[in-house]
């Protein structure tokens, strides 16, 4: 197992579940599963270990962030639509003592004006949106660089 240092867990909101059938024409065609292979992938290359959880509710992902104290050096995390209202998980982020990466597939600030509102990105300790699959790989990229 590997040490404390070296465990990220990536987190994923509501309705990610869909993905590859979810709005094909804005989040693509690859699956959940599609994207958290590739982020086990990246993560390999810098002897990183990827825990992942995919839940559609809030309390489970709060808790997943609890537990992730003191054990996982990083989370990377796409909220779904909870980047947009939920306070309790910007609460839980911030109470974690390590980088945390806000990812998202598309550009929430190219789209609806409601979107446009994270309350994530400011216990983030950066943002990555806007660019699908890749985003994964730079993700684990900009972890990796600041845990090295
Ligand atoms: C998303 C953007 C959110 O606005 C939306 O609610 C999602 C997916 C993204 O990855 O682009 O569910 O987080």
């Amino acid at each position: 197992m590997p040490s404390v240092s070296r465990i990220v867990l990536l987190l994923h909101g509501p309705n990610l579940n869909l993905l590859g059938d979810r709005e094909p024409e804005v989040y693509g065609t690859a699956t959940l599963a599609d994207h958290v292979g590739r982020a086990r992938a990246t993560a390999a290359e810098f002897g990183i270990d990827i825990e992942d959880l995919q839940s559609n509710a809030e309390h489970e992902l709060v808790e997943a962030v609890h537990a992730a104290r003191g054990r996982c050096a990083a989370i990377i995390v796409n909220p779904g639509a909870f980047t947009h209202y939920s306070w309790a998980l910007h609460d839980a982020l911030a109470a974690f003592d390590g980088p945390v990466v806000e990812l998202h597939l598309s550009n929430p600030d190219a789209r609806e004006p409601w979107r446009r509102t994270s309350v994530v990105a400011p216990v983030a300790t950066g943002s990555i949106m806007g660019f699908g699959g890749d985003g994964y790989e730079l993700a684990v990229r900009a972890v990796a660089a600041r845990l090295a």
